[in-house]
Formats: structure tokens, C-alpha cells, sequence
């Protein structure tokens, strides 16, 4: 049996969407769109497909989206973010700025879109555990230049942030990142140097890290927090584990804190309303639900 095959019986002629990456055995979209389709007492699905990395790979997943009525679109996880672009009808305007895809919706007419819902997660997950801090307020540190601070960086720049100051190992590609994404209204992107990034906290109204360090797996974020101001806001995107050592550090010393969690459940939210046609909301059941699930 195929995974197509797996996942079209599991389905079983229901409305169904999917994670597709590789691996994608680690994913826990099923386990929050599932919660979804449970709470909404919907006849649908939401299953895995590990796709390789090969563009006939993403090629067959395309065509499979097309040709199978029930198919609503899916959501795409490492390697498969940027590679599916060319392949699609349509990419919506935040998703081409920010280059990449996570979200693939099955218009009425058949044809695929391309959406990016991170920066919609990340902000939301944002305004939900820090709902007194503003954009305008002051000047927000983001570490990293991956595919999750390309989409951090696009929402925080919408969003109004007067200054962004943006730190990655790789200096060259936090040059590339900031370039498309400086406004010409006076806003700045600042790139400052990875070993230069605990005097780049002073003033900082938010800290964001963007980065893998941290991470089950990976080695720890090192970044002395003196500099950082105690009203800042601290949002970690790693989410395994929840409490990283830098959300533990900053909590000890009283700013606010944000998991990965949020940003992971929120991004979720605009597929999900896309595909099965119903609004949703994250909720405090659905976390612990998925927080089970990271274990
Ligand atoms: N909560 C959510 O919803 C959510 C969504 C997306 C991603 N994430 C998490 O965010 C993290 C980044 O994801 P991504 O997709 O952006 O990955 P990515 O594109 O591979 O980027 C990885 C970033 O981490 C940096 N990095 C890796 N190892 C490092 C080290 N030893 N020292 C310093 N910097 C290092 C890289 O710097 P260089 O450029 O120098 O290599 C790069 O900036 C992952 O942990 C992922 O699970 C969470």
C-alpha cells in the first residue's frame, strides 16, 4: 500500500487535508487539526504523507491533490516549503514575500494556492500572551534567518515594528533576509553581529528566538540576558521542549514568556477554516491535547 493509498483509506471519501514532509512521522498537525475536526463534530480528515525530497516527488503530490475530489489541499513542513512554489496555480501575496509555502488551499475551480501561515501564528500567539505589547512601542531583536525568521520578520515589519534588529550565525544571510523586507518609510532593519547579541537587548521591547539552538537535540541557545529589559516580552519557537532554557532563564528574572506552542496551534487556523469551511479558535484544551502529544 502506497502512503497515497494510506491516506485516501483513512480518509475513506471524507473531506480530508494533510502534512506532508520528510519526515513527517514527528509532525503534530494531525493531533491539532484533529482536535478540530472532533470539537466541530466534522466528517473529515487530516492524515500524513511523507513526500520526498525530489521534485517528481512534490510533482506526484500535486497532480494526487488535483485529480482527488475529496483532497482539500495540506500543509507542508521541511523540505518541501519552498520547492512547492513553481508547482502551484497561485501563491498569495505574504506567501511570495516571504518565499515560502506551509499551506496549499483547493480553490473551488480546482486549482491550488499557496499560503504562509507562520507570521499570522507567530503574531496572533504574540497578541494572545502579551496582549499590552505594541509593535510600535520599541525596538525587537529577532535570532535567526531561516525559513521561520523569514516569516517572523515579514509579520513584525507589517505589524509596525519601528526597529528590527536581526542576528544569525550566518551574517550574510541576515543581510539577505533584511534587504526585501526594510521598509522605505525610515523603519530599519539592523543585522548586528551573532557575537554582539546580548548588547543588541538593550532597549528591546521583545526578544524572539528563530533559530534551532535550543531545541531537542540541538545545542543550547548561550545569550546572557543582563542587557534585556524586565518588561520585554521573550517568545522562544522551538516548542520541544516547551520550556526552553531561554524562556526558564527569562522567566526567572520576570519578562514574559511565549512558547512555540502558540505559534505552532495558531498557524493552523487558516488552513484549517480553508479547507473544512468552519472558524477556530485555539483553546487551553486543545493546547494540553497537543502538549500531551510533544511528550
Ligand atoms: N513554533 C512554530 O510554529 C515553529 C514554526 C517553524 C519553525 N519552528 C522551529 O523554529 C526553529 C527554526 O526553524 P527554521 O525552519 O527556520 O529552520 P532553518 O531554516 O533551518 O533555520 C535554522 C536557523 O537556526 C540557526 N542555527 C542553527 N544551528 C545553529 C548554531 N549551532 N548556532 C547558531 N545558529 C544556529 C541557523 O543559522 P545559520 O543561518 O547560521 O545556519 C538559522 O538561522 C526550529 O527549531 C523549528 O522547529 C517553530
Amino acid at each position: 500500500m502506497t502512503p497515497y493509498d494510506k491516506l485516501l483509506a483513512e480518509a475513506d471519501g471524507r473531506p480530508f487535508a494533510c502534512i506532508v514532509g520528510w519526515p513527517v512521522e514527528h509532525s503534530r498537525s494531525p493531533a491539532l487539526h484533529g482536535f478540530w475536526l472532533k470539537q466541530h463534530h466534522l466528517d473529515g480528515h487530516y492524515g500524513r504523507l511523507p513526500v520526498e525530497p525530489q521534485r517528481a516527488a512534490l510533482e506526484e503530490l500535486v497532480a494526487f491533490l488535483r485529480r482527488t475530489p475529496n483532497a482539500r489541499g495540506c500543509n507542508l513542513t521541511l523540505p518541501h516549503k519552498i520547492e512547492i512554489t513553481p508547482l502551484l496555480d497561485r501563491i498569495a501575496p505574504v506567501a511570495a514575500r516571504i518565499g515560502a509555502v506551509n499551506t496549499v488551499v483547493k480553490q473551488a475551480d480546482g486549482s491550488l494556492e499557496g499560503r504562509n501561515s507562520d507570521g499570522f501564528g507567530f503574531m496572533a500567539t504574540l497578541s494572545s500572551n502579551a496582549p499590552d505589547w505594541h509593535a510600535e512601542s520599541g525596538p525587537v531583536v529577532v535570532l535567526g534567518a531561516g525559513g521561520a525568521a523569514r516569516a517572523i520578520v515579514c509579520s513584525l515589519i507589517d505589524a509596525g515594528v519601528p526597529e528590527l534588529r536581526l542576528v544569525n550565525r550566518t551574517q550574510s544571510k541576515a543581510v539577505d533576509l533584511a534587504v526585501p523586507f526594510t521598509p522605505t518609510d525610515g523603519r530599519r532593519i539592523v543585522v548586528d553581529r551573532w557575537d554582539d547579541r546580548a548588547e543588541c537587548l538593550k532597549d528591546a521591547t521583545l526578544l524572539v528566538n528563530a533559530t534551532s539552538l535550543g531545541m531537542k537535540g540541538q545545542p543550547p541557545l548561550d545569550l546572557d540576558l543582563a542587557h534585556l529589559p524586565h518588561a520585554a516580552a521573550v517568545c522562544d519557537i522551538v516548542y520541544t521542549p516547551l520550556e526552553t532554557g531561554l524562556l526558564a532563564a527569562a522567566r526567572r528574572r520576570g519578562n514574559r514568556c511565549i512558547d512555540g506552542l502558540g505559534m505552532l496551534l495558531h498557524q493552523g487556523r487558516p488552513g484549517f477554516e480553508a479547507w473544512f469551511g468552519v472558524k477556530v479558535d485555539v483553546s487551553a484544551e486543545q493546547r494540553r491535547a497537543v502538549a500531551a502529544d510533544l511528550l
